[in-house]
Parts: C-alpha cells; sequence; structure tokens
C-alpha cells in the first residue's frame, strides 16, 4: 500500500511527532471537539480483550488508547510501543501499562506472543502500512485480533464536503494556534485525503492474510474502526 507518510522518511515522521509532542493532547482534543476520547474508548472495547491476555497497543503515542485498554480490561497486560521518545515520555507513569520504544515495522516480540494488537492513527504514519500489517499478523497468535482506529471517509455527501473543508481550511489555521508544529496538521490533512476508504483498508488487511474482517464508522465515518482476526 503507498503511504501517506510515504512524502516523509521513517526519521522525518519520528522528528515531526517528536515536535508535536508537547501539545499533542491538547491539540487533539480541541481539533476532534472532544470526540477523540470516545473513539480510543471504542477501540479499546472493540478489541473484547479478556483476562489474563496481552494487549499491544503500536505507535501508542501518549498512551490514550494504551490507558483506554487497561481501563477496559484491568484482567489484561497491556503494552505501549512507539519510536518517538517525546511521545512515550509523556504517556502517565506508574500502575497500569507498560511502555517500549520501538518500530511498528520490526517489533520485538516472537510470533505468535500476543493476544490483541492495536493501533490509533498510526497506521496512516507508517512508511509502509501493509508492511507493519504483516508484522501484526506475525506477532498475533492464532485467534488473536488487530484493531485499528483511524480516520476514514464520512458516508453522507454533504457531511463529507464540510469536513473536506474543515481539513483544507479551519484545521491548518487553527493549528497554527494550537500546535507546537503547525505544519504537522497540514501533513495531517494531506495524509488523511489520500488514505484508503473503509472499504479498501479492509481489502487490504484481507490482503496480508487477516480473517473476519469488519469495520465500524465512528462520527459518520470520519473515523472508522476496522478488525481482523488471526486464523
Ligand atoms: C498520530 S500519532 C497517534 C498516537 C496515539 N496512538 C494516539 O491515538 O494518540 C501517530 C504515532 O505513530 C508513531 N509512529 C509513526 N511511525 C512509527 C513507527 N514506524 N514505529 C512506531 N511508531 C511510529 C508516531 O511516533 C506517533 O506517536
Amino acid at each position: 500500500m503507498s503511504s501517506p507518510a510515504a512524502e516523509r522518511t521513517a526519521d522525518g515522521v519520528r522528528a515531526m511527532f517528536d515536535r508535536v509532542a508537547p501539545r499533542y493532547d491538547l491539540a487533539n482534543t480541541l481539533l476532534s471537539f472532544g470526540q477523540d476520547r470516545a473513539w480510543r474508548q471504542s477501540a479499546a472495547r472493540a478489541t473484547r480483550l479478556a483476562p489474563g491476555e496481552t494487549a499491544l497497543d503500536v505507535a501508542c503515542g501518549t498512551g490514550g488508547l494504551t490507558r483506554a485498554l487497561a481501563k477496559v480490561q484491568p484482567g489484561a497486560t497491556v503494552l505501549g510501543a512507539d519510536f518517538s521518545l517525546e511521545m512515550v515520555r509523556r504517556a502517565p507513569d506508574g500502575a497500569g501499562p507498560m511502555y517500549l520504544v520501538g518500530d511498528a515495522l520490526e517489533l520485538p516480540f516472537p510470533d505468535d506472543s500476543l493476544d490483541v494488537v492495536t493501533i490509533a492513527f498510526g497506521l496512516r504514519n507508517l512508511p509502509d502500512p501493509d508492511q507493519g500489517m504483516r508484522e501484526f499478523h506475525r506477532v498475533l497468535r492464532p485467534g488473536g485480533r488487530v484493531v485499528v482506529c483511524e480516520f476514514s471517509r464520512p458516508t453522507a455527501p454533504v457531511f463529507s464536503q464540510a469536513y473536506d473543508r474543515y481539513l483544507v481550511r479551519v484545521l491548518p489555521t487553527a493549528a497554527k494556534w494550537i500546535s507546537s508544529d503547525p505544519e504537522a496538521y497540514q501533513y495531517l490533512a494531506r495524509s488523511i485525503g489520500s488514505w484508503p476508504d473503509q472499504a479498501g483498508l479492509a481489502r487490504r488487511l484481507r490482503r496480508v492474510g487477516f480473517n473476519q474482517v469488519q469495520w465500524r464508522d465512528l462520527s459518520g465515518g470520519i473515523v472508522a474502526l476496522h478488525r481482523g482476526v488471526v486464523a
């Protein structure tokens, strides 16, 4: 799959997230009108994480979804991994998830070792999303689940036009006031525009080997949750 992040090198993507890290959570909440937490909570519930299972939240950033996973299933082991040290070190410490600095394309886990892999707003940023999905498939045991939470396509035409205007005009302007790296939000708008729609991402998940691939729209399709299972 071609990646919107292909316009940047992996080092460039990491440096960009290192720069946005100081105000990342605030910018997310303001620019999504407070919906980002609910999106991650839905993603955590979609994993159906059970007691005793191990979940890895890839490209975990500041740990929003990682914490949501630990909250929906306190009896599970929850790990978060990201290659931006500046993002990971802002993930709250203390009891709960454990965090590591690592590359999504070379996960430091053996084959068939995890029950759940999640990724929220991260797949689009990988230099090779297909390789990322293959890597998720490799580390999941048979019966393991992947949940991808990613920007997608609004389904209602009128809403879709308004959303396009928001992405192109409002978001970059608002980001100038809110973010520590406004240019990153121009990249965000471009990368959302060139990302596959719901059916396109489902096809790609199937192509790398996931079974029972399904998706559910959130906020009218601004975000989609895709779920797949390892046979
Ligand atoms: C938009 S943020 C999402 C963070 C978090 N999952 C959330 O929901 O807020 C994307 C994250 O992907 C991480 N990332 C991008 N490419 C990566 C890679 N190859 N390996 C690990 N993390 C990566 C970035 O460092 C960044 O923290």
